[in-house]
Parts: C-alpha cells; structure tokens; sequence
C-alpha cells in the first residue's frame, strides 16, 4: 500500500496473547515493521524486527520503547501482580503522545459499571473503559480500541475441565447454563483486527470500537459442541457467594464477572454492527468455537486436567 511501507508498530504485551497475535499479523504484510517490546528483551531476540526494552511501571523506558513509531498497540495485564492499569495506560499514553505516535490502539474492554448501573463492580473490565477517554483525549491523529473477548483459550487454561465430586469432569461456575451470554473467540485471531486498524485508519481510527467475536454461547452450547465432538464434559451451576468465597486469587472478581455477563451479556449491548466492521477490517470471518475446539481441544483431556490447577483467573 502506498505511502504506508515500512511504518513502525510498537506493541505492548509482544510476548502475550493479545500482543503476541498483533506482532504475528502484522509481520508478513510488509506494510509494516514491528517493534515488540518487553520487560526482558533479551528472552525475546527473534520475536520481530526490533525487539526493545518497556516497563509500564517505569514511564521513563516508554518514550524510547515508543521513538519513531507511526503506532502503538497497548494491553496491560490485569492480572500481573502488582499492575494498576489505569496508571501503566495512562503512562503509555503520555508517552506515546510525547514520541509523536500517530495511531494509537487500546485493547478495552466494557464499562460495566455503566452498563450495570453500578450494580457489579469488576474492575478488569470498568479500569480499562475508563481509559478510553484518556486515549481519546490524547489528541492522536487516528486511536483505535479492539475488544478482546472471552478466550476459547481459557477453557483450556485458567478454566480447563475439573474432576469434579461426584465423579464426572466439567466444570462448576457461577453462571446459569442456559443463558446464551458469552462473546467469546480465539484471541490469535485480535492481531487481525488489529492490523486491520492500523492498516485502515479511515475506516477504524476514528475511535472505532472494535470487538473480536467467534461466537456467541452459553455453556450449556459450550459443553454440547465439545460432547459432540466425544468428550463427556459436565456443567454444575454453584452459588455466586460459595465460588467468590473459594481459596484462589480473583474468586470474588470471576464471580461478579459471570453474573455480569448473565445479566447483561460479556458485551453488555448490541453489538452487531462493531462486530461486522471488526471482521470487515480484519478482512475475515473469525473462527468459531466448533471449529477451534476440534483443532485444539485434546482428545485425552484426562491427561491435560491432572497438569490443571484449580480456576485462578478469566
Ligand atoms: N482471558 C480472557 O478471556 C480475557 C478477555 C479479555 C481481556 N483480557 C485481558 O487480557 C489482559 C492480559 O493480556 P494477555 O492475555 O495478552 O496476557 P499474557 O498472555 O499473560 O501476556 C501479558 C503481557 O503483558 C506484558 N506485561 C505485563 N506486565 C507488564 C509491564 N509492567 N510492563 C510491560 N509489559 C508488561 C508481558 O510482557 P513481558 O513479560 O515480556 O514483559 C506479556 O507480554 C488482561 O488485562 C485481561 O484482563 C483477558
């Protein structure tokens, strides 16, 4: 594309799965180089043509990790020890603002204090909404936000498949079974979108809500495409109160977050049209779950539960 070659994206989170899958899509399309950043670089020598040192809670290593860079792709990580998101993104902000960064994306996610009424309080989701504005505010030419959305990925990691008591392996949530509500995806598939923006800045950096969605299930549909494809998986329904007071980090901030997504769905509105311009933009439809699962749930799950630890985080 003309008048676009060779321009530089910094990303966030290059190590990761969202910032992972943007470094993967925009590496073949030549249109642009990638700088992917990192707290230990050094680990990380061939991920992408440059690879730089970023700490988001050292606001100096930001203004160079972002020097020269045409665009920024920012995630912060809720769940890292320690991170307060509001003050890493506002830092990254700043910094990009300072480095002259023309595009800015910001991987958000829905403000369901807003959409609730204040009635769930979950901070993984409302921080980073709150952050839009800032983001917003920067003055960059073009910003873009891409939504993230429940990972297939975590049923085979925070949330894999339990033994559970009575015998049988599934999985005991805090969520009605039959209540179609989870915007979910094969979070691989966000660097599409993301390139995508970065590529189309008329059409998606204009502060555009970009959500990535594979499919839109309940867990009972969960559970009966992976029976359908041979395994025995089992759904138990359990109080909010008895999940939230269970011994793991996070127990109180998953239960809120499944009765937010029962009650108002994990987008938290209609959301088909940003749905439709994401997959326009990503120039695909994204995969959905019957066909992830097939290629990527194994068949010996036994083998896979006994590694598993109890639900940590989603
Ligand atoms: N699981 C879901 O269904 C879901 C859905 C929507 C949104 N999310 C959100 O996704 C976020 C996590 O993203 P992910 O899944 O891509 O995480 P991930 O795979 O665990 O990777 C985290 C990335 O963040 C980087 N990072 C962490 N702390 C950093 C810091 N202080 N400075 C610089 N880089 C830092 C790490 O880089 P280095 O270690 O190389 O420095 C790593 O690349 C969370 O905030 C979560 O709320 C998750």
């Amino acid at each position: 594309m003309q008048g676009s070659t060779n321009k530089l994206i910094a990303v966030i989170g290059a190590t990761g799965q969202q910032g992972g899958a943007v470094v993967r899509a925009l590496q073949p399309s030549r249109q642009f180089k990638v700088r992917a950043l990192s707290r230990d670089p050094d680990k990380h020598r061939e991920l992408a043509d440059e690879i730089v040192r970023a700490e988001l809670n050292l606001p100096e290593t930001l203004r160079s990790a972002f020097e020269g860079a045409y665009g920024v792709f920012l995630v912060t990580n809720f769940w890292e020890k320690g991170a307060n998101e509001p003050k890493q993104a506002t830092a990254a902000v700043r910094a990009a603002r300072d480095a002259g960064v023309k595009h800015f994306v910001w991987s958000t996610l829905p403000n369901v204090e807003a959409i609730s009424g204040g009635k769930f309080d979950v901070p993984h989701f409302t921080g980073k909404a709150r952050i839009d504005r800032i983001v917003k505010e920067a003055g960059f030419m073009n910003h873009s936000f891409v939504i993230a959305p429940f990972y297939y990925e975590n049923l085979l990691g925070a949330l894999a498949p339990q033994r559970q008591p009575d015998g049988s392996t599934g999985w005991a949530l805090p969520l009605d079974p039959a209540v179609r509500c989870l915007h979910m995806g094969y979070i691989s598939e966000l660097g599409d979108i993301v390139a995508g923006a970065f590529a189309h800045p008329n059409e998606a950096g204009n502060g555009e809500y970009l959500p990535l969605v594979g499919d839109f299930m309940s867990f009972n549909e969960i559970i009966d495409t992976l029976n359908r494809q041979g395994h025995k998986f089992s759904f138990k329904q359990v109080p909010k109160e008895v999940f939230a007071a269970a011994p793991f980090p996070g127990a109180a901030e998953i239960a809120n977050t499944f009765s937010y997504f029962q009650a108002y769905t994990y987008l938290g509105s209609d959301s088909r049209d940003r749905i439709a311009l994401a997959n326009k933009i990503a120039g695909r439809k994204p995969t959905n779950f019957a066909a992830w699962a097939q290629m990527n749930f194994p068949a010996q799950i036994d083998g896979f539960i006994s590694k598993k630890v109890p639900v940590e985080k989603a």
